[in-house]
């Protein structure tokens, strides 16, 4: 197993119960800090073409902005209708003030 973890952002970066979006190598990936931990998905919701990170974060859970279908930020599951798909969850560390993602 390949271990390639990525400085994806400074910790300070991401305001408390909250998300910003990222990209990493082209890829667009939106990180969350949550109840003090950190957790990161893919960017674009897997029903269209909106961003998560412009949805709203609340207990544990992103909503899409499009059509308001959420998606656990840990696992990347998809919670409700409309969502068909789930989401791709990346796993994170916190190491001092960087945020690192294990990315394949
Ligand atoms: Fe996200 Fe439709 S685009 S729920």
């Amino acid at each position: 197993m390949s271990d390639n973890w990525i400085t994806a952002a400074s910790l300070a970066d991401i305001p408390d119960d909250d998300v910003i979006g990222i990209t990493i190598n082209g890829h667009p990936i939106a990180l969350y800090k949550f109840g003090g931990e950190v957790f990161a998905t893919d960017n674009v919701c897997t029903h269209g073409q909106a961003l998560l990170s412009d949805g709203f974060l609340e207990d544990g859970e992103i909503e899409c902005p499009l059509h308001q279908g959420r998606f656990c930020i840990k696992s990347g599951k998809a919670m409700c209708d409309p969502l068909t798909e789930n989401i791709k969850s990346y796993q994170s560390r916190v190491n001092g003030e960087e945020v690192l993602l294990l990315i394949e």
